[in-house]
C-alpha cells in the first residue's frame, strides 16, 4: 500500500514529501515529468540531498495526459497499490496563460481525481488547493467552507484553482470517499536555498529588486543598467495599506501533514494560513532600509512604465494583485484538529528580510 504523491518537486510539494517519508510504516510514490531518473535528481535537488531511502520510488508521469502520462502496466500497477494520493501539482503561473493554467490545474486535477476513483483500494485523496479560490473578493472573513465565484476572478490562476477544487468537492460529495483539501496563503521560508532548489514569492521578489539595482536583468538592455546599486524609483500597482498572508512553508507542511493524519469519512477544508496578515508597508519599508537608492512608490496604475517598472510588473503581478485585498482567512477546522500546534512565529521584518534573501551578502558583478 502507497501513497501516491504529485507536485514532489516543487517547493510545495518536495517539503510535504520531507516530512511525509518520516513516517517508516509509509511508502511513497512520487509522479512527475521526466524520466524517473530525472524526477529523482529533481527531488534531491529540492531537498538539498535529505535522505531518500527504500521506501521512496519515482514515477514518469505528467496530469494533463491520459493515464496521468504512465504507461498502461504502471497506471495498473499503481491503481493497485495506492490507498492515498496527495496532489500537489499545479502551474503557479499566476498571471499565466488561461489555456495552459485550465490544462493543469483543472484538467490535472480532473485526471487524477479519475485515478483516484478507480483505484483497487478506496483511496484517500489529500488536495492542495489555495486561498486563490476566494477570486476577487475584497475583505472580509472568508470561512474554510466558503467555494462561490460571486466576486468574479482577476486572474485565471485564481479561476482554476477554484474550478479544480469544484471538482474535488464533487469528486469527494461521493459516498465512501475521504477527501482533505488544504488552502495554503503564499508559502515562504527564511532558509538559505540551494541554487536548484524551488523558489518562492518573496525570495523572488527579493530577487527581482537585486537585479533592479544590480543589473544584468534578462530582457532590460544592459544600456539601461548603470552602476551597481543605482537610485532608482520604481512605481508599482499597489496599495502601501494592503496587506497579504504570508505563511512559513515548515509550519505549513507540520499543519498539512498532521490535519491528514486522522482519516475520516466525507470532505473537509482548511486554511492553511498566517494567523496575522502581514502589512505591506513591512515589504517596502524593508527594501528601503536594505537597500539604499531604491524607492518603491505605490499608485493605483503605473503610467508610461519604464523598462524596470515592467519588468517588476510581469514578474509580480501575480502577487501585487494580492494586495488589493484586505480578507482575512478562518481557521477554526484547521485549530480543532491540530490545536496543539504551535502558531508559526511571527512574520516580522527581520524575517521577511531573510525570506528575501536581504541578509546576504551579494557579490553578483553588474553587467557591462
Ligand atoms: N507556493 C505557494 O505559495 C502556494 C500557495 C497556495 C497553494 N499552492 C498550490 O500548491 C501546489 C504546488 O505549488 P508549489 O509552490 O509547490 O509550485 P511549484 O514549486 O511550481 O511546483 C509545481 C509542481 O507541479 C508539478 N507539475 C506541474 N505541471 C505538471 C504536470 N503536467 N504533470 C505533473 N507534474 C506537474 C511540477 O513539476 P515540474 O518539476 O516537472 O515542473 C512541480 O513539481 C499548486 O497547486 C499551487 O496552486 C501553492
Amino acid at each position: 500500500m502507497a501513497t501516491l504523491l504529485t507536485g514532489g518537486t516543487g517547493f510545495m510539494g518536495s517539503r510535504l514529501l520531507a516530512r511525509l517519508m518520516e513516517d517508516p510504516q509509509r511508502d511513497v510514490i512520487v509522479l512527475g515529468r521526466g524520466s524517473a531518473a530525472e524526477v529523482r535528481e529533481r527531488v534531491l535537488a529540492a531537498l538539498e540531498g535529505s535522505q531518500i531511502n527504500g521506501r521512496l520510488r519515482f514515477v514518469t508521469g505528467d496530469i494533463t495526459r491520459p493515464w496521468l502520462g504512465m504507461t498502461p502496466a504502471m497506471h495498473g500497477r499503481l491503481l493497485g497499490e495506492t490507498t492515498e494520493l496527495w496532489h500537489c501539482a499545479g502551474d503557479i503561473a499566476l498571471m499565466g496563460r488561461r489555456e495552459r493554467l485550465i490544462r493543469t490545474n483543472v484538467l490535472g486535477t480532473r485526471n487524477v481525481l479519475e485515478f483516484a476513483g478507480q483505484t483497487v483500494h478506496p483511496c484517500r485523496l489529500v488536495y492542495g488547493s489555495s486561498v486563490s479560490v476566494a477570486g476577487a473578493r475584497p475583505d472580509g472573513l472568508v470561512s474554510e467552507d466558503d467555494l462561490d465565484d460571486r466576486y468574479g476572478f482577476k486572474s485565471a490562476y485564481d479561476e482554476s484553482k477554484y474550478q479544480a477544487e469544484l471538482l474535488v468537492r464533487e469528486w469527494g460529495a461521493r459516498p465512501g470517499r475521504s477527501t482533505v483539501v488544504f488552502r495554503p496563503s503564499v508559502l515562504i521560508t527564511d532558509e538559505t536555498l540551494a541554487a536548484q532548489a524551488p523558489r518562492h514569492p518573496a525570495l523572488i521578489f527579493g530577487e527581482v529588486i537585486d537585479d533592479l539595482q544590480l543589473g544584468g536583468t534578462p530582457g532590460i538592455a544592459t544600456t539601461l543598467m548603470p552602476a551597481a546599486h543605482r537610485d532608482i524609483t520604481v512605481r508599482v500597482p499597489m496599495s502601501a495599506n494592503s496587506c497579504v498572508n504570508f505563511v512559513q512553508i515548515e509550519y505549513a507542511v507540520e499543519a498539512m501533514v498532521r490535519t491528514a493524519a486522522e482519516p475520516e469519512p466525507g470532505l473537509r477544508a482548511f486554511h492553511v494560513v498566517h494567523p496575522v496578515n502581514t502589512p505591506l508597508r513591512t515589504v517596502l519599508d524593508i527594501i528601503e532600509n536594505r537597500r539604499p537608492g531604491m524607492v518603491i512608490k505605490c499608485v493605483d496604475h503605473v503610467m508610461d512604465p519604464t523598462p524596470e517598472e515592467r519588468l517588476v510588473t510581469n514578474t509580480l503581478d501575480g502577487y501585487l494583485r494580492f494586495s488589493q485585498y484586505s480578507r482575512s482567512y478562518d481557521r477554526t477546522a484547521l485549530l480543532t484538529r491540530i490545536g496543539d500546534l504551535a502558531d508559526p512565529q511571527p512574520i516580522d521584518a527581520a524575517y521577511l528580510a531573510r525570506a528575501m534573501g536581504f541578509d546576504r551578502d551579494h557579490t553578483t558583478a553588474p553587467q557591462q
